[in-house]
């Protein structure tokens, strides 16, 4: 059996290898991806934010720390659904998680939810989506007008040929044009992830009607490494894309 999207993340060994992996030093998410998704966001005094995808919600907390309002996530996987409710409990007023998958958030249009959020978050989520267009399409209408969608995926250069996970020294970039599931081997176990191009994610955010403002790579910067060896490789490639789409504010 192939695992899609959170159904992977209730595998409870696949589960408890993620979260040890997330804990460990040098870790990509924390050398790589989140200094970027800070530099991106700014200032997000007062803000209502949703995070599509919000895993455990750390980073919900860490947004209400910096100021923020109101924090929702969606979540579509009981495990990382319960550690997320755990992480906010303590903020009850200022935050909400909902345990459903992001398709059907998207398709439940709640015209409560219309033009109500500064900012949308997803980090390292859409690659496991095949419907882009649909939920770009929902986001910008749970946006305030002038508000801004910022987004992680891994690498469109990895997610072409999805190689098992472990300690790289090659990597293999094929099959580029040709969009659609692959399998990896990651976390012990199988997982799809949707590859598209880094033009498919561009295209689709200018499809749903927003402006494409900024596009950034995992570029390392040496002092959030320990060692020099780990920041040496992690120059070799890319491991994840971040853009920012703004919706217009008229
Ligand atoms: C790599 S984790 C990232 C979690 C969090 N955004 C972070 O950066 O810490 C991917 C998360 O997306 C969730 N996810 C993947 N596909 C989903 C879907 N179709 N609906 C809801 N959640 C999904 C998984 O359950 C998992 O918690």
């Amino acid at each position: 059996m192939e695992y899609r999207g959170s159904q992977f993340y209730d595998r409870e060994e696949q589960f408890a290898r993620y979260t040890a992996r997330r804990g460990s030093a040098e870790n990509a998410n924390d050398t790589l991806e989140e200094p970027i998704i800070w530099e991106m966001s700014g200032d997000v005094k007062d803000f209502s934010i949703l995070d599509v995808g919000c895993g455990d919600a750390r980073f919900g907390w860490k947004l209400l720390q910096a100021g923020a309002k109101h924090y929702t996530g969606l979540e579509g996987s009981q495990n990382m659904y319960g550690l997320a409710v755990r992480t906010l409990q303590e903020v009850p007023s200022q935050s909400k998680v909902i345990h459903t998958t992001i398709e059907d958030w998207t398709q439940a249009q709640n015209p409560k939810e219309a033009s109500s959020y500064d900012l949308v978050v997803s980090r390292l989520v859409l690659h496991y989506i095949e419907d882009l267009e649909s939920i770009f399409n929902q986001i910008y209408e749970v946006m305030k007008p002038g508000g801004r969608f910022i987004f992680s995926v891994e690498h469109p250069v990895i997610t072409s040929t999805l190689q098992p996970t472990g300690l790289r020294t090659d990597w293999v970039v094929d099959q580029y044009f040709v969009p659609g599931y692959r399998t990896q081997d990651w976390m012990g176990g199988p997982v799809m992830k949707f590859h598209r191009t880094v033009e498919d994610y561009f295209q689709a955010g200018r499809s749903a009607g927003f402006q494409v403002v900024n596009l950034r790579e995992s570029k390392p910067v040496r002092e959030r490494f320990i060692h020099q060896e780990t920041y040496e490789r992690r120059q070799r490639i890319p491991l994840f894309l971040f853009m920012e789409l703004r919706k217009p504010a008229t």
